[in-house]
Parts: structure tokens; C-alpha cells; sequence
């Protein structure tokens, strides 16, 4: 499927992500050496994966931990996600993000 990561100054960047390796999009931020910091390494407990969901095809409701854990994110926005909490399935083909700073 397609991931695209809108970047500063409104670039566009495709990405290819497998949807048969079990995947999260921040192993596929990440594999294509984008700036997220998964410091937790997926746990949903560190928020340096944050990203905002500008466009989207279907998304899973967020988990009670991801809810929790944006809530206590002072930037975050009605859009935003834990990149790792987010599995790369066919449902999320077409799914634009912009990454997130750190607050
Ligand atoms: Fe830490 Fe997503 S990698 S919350």
C-alpha cells in the first residue's frame, strides 16, 4: 500500500509499506529513516511517533492506552496518532500523515 508523509513546505513523500510483515507505520517512518524516535519502541508510552492523520482511508479506533497517552499531549489534535499503534493493513492505503514535532 501507499503511505504518504507530508513534509514541511507542503512535500509529498510516498511510501511503499508491505501489508504481510505485520507492520506498524512507525517501523515504516522509520525504515525509510524519517524522523520519529519510536523511543519506546512501540509501546504506546512514549508519543515520539506522534503523528497527525491529515487524510485517511479507514482507521482502527485508537486503544484506551493510545487515547490515554494523546490526551496527555499538549499539541496533539482531534487527528493525531501513535504511529505504532497504527498496523499497516489494506485499510490504510491512500493514509497521509504529518509527523509530529516533539512538544
Ligand atoms: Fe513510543 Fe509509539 S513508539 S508511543
Amino acid at each position: 500500500i501507499r503511505l504518504i508523509v507530508r513534509q514541511e513546505g507542503g512535500q509529498q513523500l510516498e511510501l511503499d509499506a508491505p501489508t504481510d510483515m505485520g507492520l506498524t507505520v512507525m517501523e515504516v517512518l522509520k525504515a525509510h529513516e524519517l524522523e520519529v524516535q519510536a523511543m519506546c519502541g512501540g509501546m504506546a508510552i512514549c508519543a515520539t511517533c506522534h503523528v497527525e492523520v491529515l487524510e485517511s482511508p479507514q482507521l482502527p479506533e485508537p486503544g484506551d492506552d493510545e487515547v490515554y497517552m494523546l490526551e496527555s499531549l499538549p499539541h496533539a489534535t482531534a487527528a493525531s496518532r501513535l504511529s505504532c499503534q497504527l498496523r499497516v493493513t489494506p485499510d490504510l492505503d491512500g493514509l497521509v500523515v504529518r509527523i509530529m514535532p516533539e512538544a
